[in-house]
């Protein structure tokens, strides 16, 4: 069943909340703030498998399935307040959280990226203190390394000590760098045992997919969908599509935030894969899991870095573990999710055919 999204709080949302049901088989009780949201989602739902008691935080539901949380709590955590609500009673914090997207969302809004943001961390994080928490895990990303590291398609690999002298990626960047130093701090100043992770670009079935918030692998994989179901077989592509990225599957992502979660290790780590490839070759890859043939249409649009993968050296040692999807296999789940979507949006009312219509250009 889909739920709407629930962009503001009320009264009657918050009746909506749902009550705790049976099935924990562990006493821990954990917190997953971002749990509307597409990793957040994903986490939850591994969460339950293992045991645990969970309650979900977000201010909307997750849009494209109903959540596995035990309770889930209709929350802004830019409120200091409601940040206490959240955390209260819990021993183990995912901070999740975030105004977020892909570079067409995250390019064009630094100061209200960095200000909601900021907020969201400082409060969940002092919460968490105040809360007891025992353990927190807070979700950094790949754009914390410096810009001049990632000039090139053939970029070198970017190592977890890359990030100073900093000089990271937009305001939605800096802010996660110095959400970073926050924990680092909390961990030295009052013993919070934080743990950190950097992502690389992750994708998979029930992330967002269509509004501007997507990322690339579920851009093209709606816009290949689109050709296939309309004919129309020309898909629009921002910049030459020689930049590089290395895209990593949710269930690796899920799997690698718990071993994080479970290990002592305490300072920044990444979490992605480490194989490089081109956009072009990324639509390539999608054009052949669909069965269509496309034409590309090179376009202006946010690029962002030239060249971006993770050296995933320290991962291995620390986690003794790395992803283990390839992108094919995550591509061929993701793909056949979202061309799922798109077939739904087509067959509906004549407002989600307009939408349709309007992503045959989508530069923002
Ligand atoms: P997402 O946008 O799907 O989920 C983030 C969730 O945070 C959303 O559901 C949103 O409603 C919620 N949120 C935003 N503002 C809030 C507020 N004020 N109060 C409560 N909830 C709020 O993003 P995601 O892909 O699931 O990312 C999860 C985390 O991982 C984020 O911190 C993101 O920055 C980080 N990250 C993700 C990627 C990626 O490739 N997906 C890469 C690097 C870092
Ligand atoms: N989103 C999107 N949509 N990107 C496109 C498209 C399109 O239709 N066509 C080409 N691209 C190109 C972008 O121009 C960019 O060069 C590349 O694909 C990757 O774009 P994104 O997936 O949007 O973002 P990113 O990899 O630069 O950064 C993302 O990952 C970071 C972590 O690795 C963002 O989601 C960041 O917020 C995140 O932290």
């Amino acid at each position: 069943m889909r739920r709407e999204n629930i962009g503001d709080i009320s009264t009657a949302t918050r009746e909506l909340e749902q009550q705790p049901r049976a099935g924990s088989t562990s006493n821990t009780r954990v917190v997953v703030t971002g749990a509307g949201g597409f990793i957040g989602h994903h986490l939850v739902t591994e969460l339950k498998h293992r045991g645990f008691w969970v309650r979900g935080v977000d201010v909307k539901y997750p849009e494209f399935r109903d959540t596995d949380a035990d309770e889930f709590l209709l929350r802004d955590l830019r409120s200091p307040s409601e940040c206490l609500e959240a955390l209260e009673g819990s021993h183990e914090a995912y901070a999740l959280a975030a105004d977020m997207g892909g570079m067409g969302y995250i390019a064009s809004r630094d100061a209200k990226i960095l200000h909601d943001n900021a907020l969201i961390n400082l409060n969940t994080i002092e919460a968490a203190r105040l809360s007891g928490v025992t353990r927190y895990l807070y979700t950094s990303s790949a754009c914390i390394y410096p810009e001049h590291l990632q000039t090139r398609e053939d970029v070198r690999a970017l190592k977890e000590e890359d990030a100073y002298p900093a000089c990271p990626q937009d305001g939605y960047g800096w802010e996660k760098l110095i959400s970073e130093r926050l924990c680092q701090y909390y961990a030295s100043d009052y013993g919070l045992n934080a743990r950190i992770v950097r992502f690389h670009n992750i994708f998979g079935p029930l992330g967002t997919w269509q509004g501007g918030r997507e990322k690339v692998p579920a851009a093209l994989c709606r816009k290949v969908a689109l050709a296939k179901l309309t004919g129309n077989d020309e898909i629009e592509i921002w910049g030459d599509g020689e930049q590089t990225r290395s895209f990593c599957y949710i269930a690796d992502c899920v799997e690698g935030i718990l071993r994080l979660m479970q290990s002592d290790y305490r300072a920044p780590l990444n979490l992605g894969q480490d194989r490089l490839i081109t956009i072009n070759q990324l639509a390539d890859l999608i054009s052949e899991i669909s069965g269509v043939t496309i034409r590309k249409s090179h376009i202006p649009g946010p690029e962002g870095v030239r060249g971006r993968n993770s050296d995933n050296s320290r991962l291995r040692a620390e986690l003794r573990w790395e992803p283990q999807v390839s992108l094919e296999d995550g591509l061929a789940e993701t793909y056949r999710w979202i061309e799922g979507e798109v077939q739904e949006m087509l067959a509906g009312p004549e407002t989600d055919l307009q939408i349709a219509a309007s992503f045959t250009s989508t530069s923002p």
